[in-house]
């Protein structure tokens, strides 16, 4: 058991805890690490609804063994922790469980601190319905030696009586547990944290302080507030249809100031007869965005899916697709030089692995991204995953192996200096989006400090779609982690079936209004306040590019300024004199 300040590992969860609010429902906990612990952490929320979460009381109060025969035994560490340990494990599911009840509607943030008697195993927590579903809510790999935190969640769309139990495919080891915790929130509680936090990270106080050519303060003077620009760069996918409907051009132009290509950067889109590259498209798509101030996400130089290779790449020997490859990857980068803010270096290369199946080589992806990094050390070079924070049931794009995945990638010889990024398609399906697992796995992903954006963001049809969006953008506009968001979609002209924005004649969808709803709120509205008797003026200002007018009714001149706010300086003060 750590104290306080050990336990507070993690930056802005810190800032949270200090500032004032005690833990309770209105505040969540951000805390998460990867590291692999010789102690347990306490549990969170004090265990929430979780009785005896920590295992100090005897076993009976709360726990009981479900499924087989495994057997539950308390230990105690030589520190004096007490944790509990199943053994004699017979079925994949045997495990200690507690019963607790869910309520509709509500969310349910879980933790957990595990260990293996041997060996390293994915170790997942299940929720048992009494119809005897298993809803899975997060995973961890877990260790021998030492002790890992699995966070997860679940939404329930049910109330009802569920037992929380742990899975670990291999029955030959033991299972320890220790400090588990599941915390309830209402929809209203889990929008009060992202409101909060929204406040905290994407905002900064700014003081003005009104005066006269002789230092008196002016009392009444008016200043005009005016955002510019935002500095969170909220986004959308493009292509190529750009390059042929000035409404489509408008369209985006008023609205985003960071694209991804979908598919016209891809290399079956650039080379699709070998030998014959024609940039044709993409470099006109690159000429738009760079003359209307747009940032651009390159995607992607290599897709590790087999289906998405260009056709006359599946029959190359693998000596010819290692020259075909390289030749690609020169290519795209160095045209590109300076000119991206971010690669999606190899696509999907947890789900898939044509690349390194083909040239028999497990490197292959550290490789590229060691390659592309040398041409242009500029863009943050992404992994870019589906399903790691969209649907905890994939297993192969869990959190825990993202990031061995993507630790494995930058401990490659050479790569120790490649600024990495976490790229996160966040393709959710129809249904109810699971928010207590997003945000989890966030909480996780966001402890390696590296930057985090949503790289594709697209959701399911549902007659609750646009909820269902508006639900996803705020979590992770709302989360301290994420630096970024490019959604996958686009009026319904250029092909956007899914979850188009606009219609045929450019109205908004339902979709469409919560982007700009959401565009709207993230920008700070235009302020004209009063100073007071100091001559002072105090705003809350979103992070991004300001202008100011300050005036006072009896003098006859105006003062104009402009500046930046961002997430560095939490507060400022700026001085404005006024000639009288
Ligand atoms: C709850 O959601 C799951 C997954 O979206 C779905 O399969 C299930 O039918 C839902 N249950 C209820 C009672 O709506
Ligand atoms: C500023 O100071 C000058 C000289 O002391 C004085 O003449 C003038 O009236 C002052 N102006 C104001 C606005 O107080
Ligand atoms: C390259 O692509 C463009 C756009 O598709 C096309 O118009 C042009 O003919 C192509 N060039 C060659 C040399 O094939
Ligand atoms: C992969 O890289 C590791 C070093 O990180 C090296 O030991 C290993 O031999 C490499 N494997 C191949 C197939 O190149
Ligand atoms: C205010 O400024 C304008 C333009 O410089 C000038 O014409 C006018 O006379 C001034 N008024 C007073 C009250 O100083």
């Amino acid at each position: 058991m750590k104290t306080f300040t050990e336990t507070c590992i993690l930056w802005l969860s810190c800032i949270l805890l200090f500032s004032g609010n005690s833990i309770n429902a209105f505040t969540y906990d951000y805390t998460a690490t990867t590291e692999c612990l010789g102690e347990p952490q306490r549990a969170q929320y004090g265990g929430g609804i979780i009785v005896n979460p920590d295992f100090n009381q005897s076993l009976e109060a709360g726990w009981s063994t479900a499924i087989g025969q495994g057997n539950i035994e308390e230990r105690i560490s030589e520190a004096g922790n007490r944790f509990i340990v199943v053994h004699n494990r017979t079925n994949q599911l045997d495990s200690l469980f507690q019963k607790v009840q869910l309520e509709e509607g509500n969310l349910y943030s879980f933790s957990a601190w595990v260990q293996l008697s041997e060996g390293r195993e994915t170790v997942a927590v299940f929720f048992k319905t009494t119809d005897g579903d298993l809803v899975r809510g997060g995973s961890v790999i877990a260790d021998h030696g030492c002790w890992s935190l699995l966070k997860g969640g679940i939404v329930a769309n049910f109330s009802s009586p569920v037992e929380i139990l742990f899975r670990c495919e291999n029955t030959k080891v033991d299972i320890w547990v220790d400090s588990v915790s599941l915390q309830q929130f209402t929809k209203t509680q889990w929008k009060s944290h992202q409101d909060n936090t929204i406040d905290k990270i994407r905002k900064s106080k700014v003081r003005f302080q009104v005066t006269d050519a002789n230092k008196t303060a002016m009392r009444g003077a008016i200043v005009s507030i005016k955002q510019e620009q935002s500095d969170f760069p909220f986004g959308c996918g493009m292509n190529h249809y750009i390059l042929t409907s000035t409404d489509y051009q408008n369209w985006f132009a008023s609205r985003f100031k960071v694209t991804t290509f979908t598919n016209e950067m891809k290399w079956y889109s650039t080379e699709k007869r070998q030998g014959h590259e024609n940039y044709t498209v993409s470099d006109a798509m690159v000429k738009f965005a760079k003359r209307n101030g747009i940032s651009i996400r390159g995607h992607n130089i290599f897709w590790d899916d087999p289906k998405y290779q260009p056709e006359w790449v599946n029959s190359l020997s693998p000596e010819d697709l290692r020259k075909a490859a390289e030749k690609r990857l020169k290519s795209v980068v160095s045209r590109y030089r300076g000119k991206l803010i971010a690669w999606d270096v190899v696509n999907e290369n947890l789900h898939f692995s044509f690349f390194e199946d083909k040239l028999g080589d497990q490197n292959a992806s550290a490789e590229y991204f060691s390659e592309a990094y040398r041409l242009d050390p500029t863009p943050i070079m992404f992994m870019n995953e589906y399903n790691t924070i969209e649907y905890c049931r994939d297993e192969k794009a869990s959190v825990a192996n993202y990031l061995e995945k993507l630790q494995e990638i930058l401990q490659y010889p050479g790569n120790e200096g490649i600024s990495a990024g976490i790229g996160l398609q966040c393709r959710f399906g129809s249904g109810q989006p699971n928010l207590a697992y997003m945000r989890s796995s966030l909480d996780i992903l966001g402890s390696t400090g590296l930057p985090i954006w949503l790289t594709e963001v697209d959701v399911g049809k549902d007659p609750d779609q646009a909820q269902h969006l508006e639900e996803i953008l705020r979590e992770g506009y709302s989360h301290p982690a994420v630096q970024g968001i490019v959604m996958f979609a686009g009026p319904e002209l250029a092909g956007f079936k899914n979850m188009p924005l606009a219609d045929t004649n450019f109205n908004n969808t339902p979709a469409g209004d919560v982007v700009d709803k959401l565009l709207g709120e993230w920008e700070s509205e235009i302020l004209e306040i009063k100073a007071d008797d100091r001559g002072f003026v105090d705003a809350l200002l979103s992070h991004g590019d300001y202008s100011v007018t300050v005036q006072h009714p009896e003098a006859n001149s105006s003062t104009t300024l402009s500046f930046r706010m961002t997430k560095d300086i939490p507060q400022t003060t700026i001085d404005v004199q006024i000639h009288t």
